[in-house]
């Protein structure tokens, strides 16, 4: 049983119930509508930007493709990005272009430092992102970090949304993350289509800081089920029953 499938074994042990979001890969036009990008009528598609094509912006990045998403996308080793050119994405040489050239840019970055350089740094986002543009953070970082893009971001005029995600590798191949989001409640809404694509729950947190603080104790919570669950299966042996008899009753509760 992996982590997933742990985790789905769990919500329906418990009866949690998520906010269900339908796939709403059409309602992704409207969004223009809520955008402002400079020089371009409302009737355009907005221009959405990815940067970080590791093993989970990859997936994410692809589910937008298959949406008929407009898609630029950047990763720091650029290889990865030539899968997804070759699908129809354009390509930018920096975050900062990306950011200048989008509406909306989304980035997956491996960690604090990574998520700051590629925000902040050299050549960064915040250099070419500005007013009627938005960007939204979906990488695990403490809550300064957040805090920290953020103030950046938002000096700039842009709106920031940070929306770490819940899932591995399988739910982002299969549309299935859920989002814990915190910023700019008009941005929120603004990329929840985008969010129904990649992802098949999100929730709204409020202030800067809730989402990575929530996504921590999201985290420590499954890793003491986790542990519990595993203490389970070795006691289930140590009495003489199997455990595999043990998953199975389990996923009824
Ligand atoms: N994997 C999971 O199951 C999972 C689940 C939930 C959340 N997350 C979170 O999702 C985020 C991404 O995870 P992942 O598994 O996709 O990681 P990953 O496969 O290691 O990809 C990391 C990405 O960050 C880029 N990167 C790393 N350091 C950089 C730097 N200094 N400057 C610019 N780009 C840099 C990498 O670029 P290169 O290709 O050039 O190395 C790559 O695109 C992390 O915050 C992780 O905690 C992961």
């Amino acid at each position: 049983m992996n982590c997933s499938q742990f985790a789905t074994t769990m919500r329906s042990a418990f009866s949690l119930h998520h906010f269900n979001s339908p796939r709403l890969s059409r309602h992704v036009s409207n969004v223009s509508a809520s955008l402002q990008p400079q020089g371009q009528g409302t009737d355009t598609p907005p221009r959405i930007g990815f940067l970080g094509l590791g093993i989970m912006g990859t997936p994410m990045a692809l589910n937008l493709i298959k949406a008929g998403v407009d898609l630029t996308v950047w990763n720091r080793t650029k290889s990865k990005c030539d899968p997804l050119i070759s699908l129809g994405a354009k390509y930018k040489p920096s975050p900062e272009e990306v950011a200048a050239s989008c509406d909306l840019t989304f980035a997956m970055l491996a960690d604090p430092q990574s998520a700051v350089d590629v925000a902040c740094g050299k050549h960064g986002v915040a250099n070419g992102i500005g007013p009627g543009k938005g960007y939204v953070d979906v990488s695990t970082v403490d809550v300064d970090t957040s805090k920290l893009i953020n103030g950046h971001i938002k000096s700039t005029g842009a709106l920031f949304l940070e929306a770490p995600v819940s899932g591995s590798k399988k739910p982002a191949e299969d549309g299935q993350l859920i989002f814990l989001t915190a910023g700019d409640r008009n941005l929120y809404e603004t990329v929840a289509p985008f969010l129904d694509i990649m992802g098949k729950s999100k929730f709204y947190l409020g202030d800067v800081g809730n989402g990575a603080a929530m996504k921590l104790v999201v985290n420590m919570i499954m890793g003491s089920m986790m542990a519990s669950f595993s203490e389970g299966l070795l006691l289930s042996e140590k009495v003489g029953l199997d455990p595999k008899v043990l998953v199975e009753v389990f996923s009824y509760y």
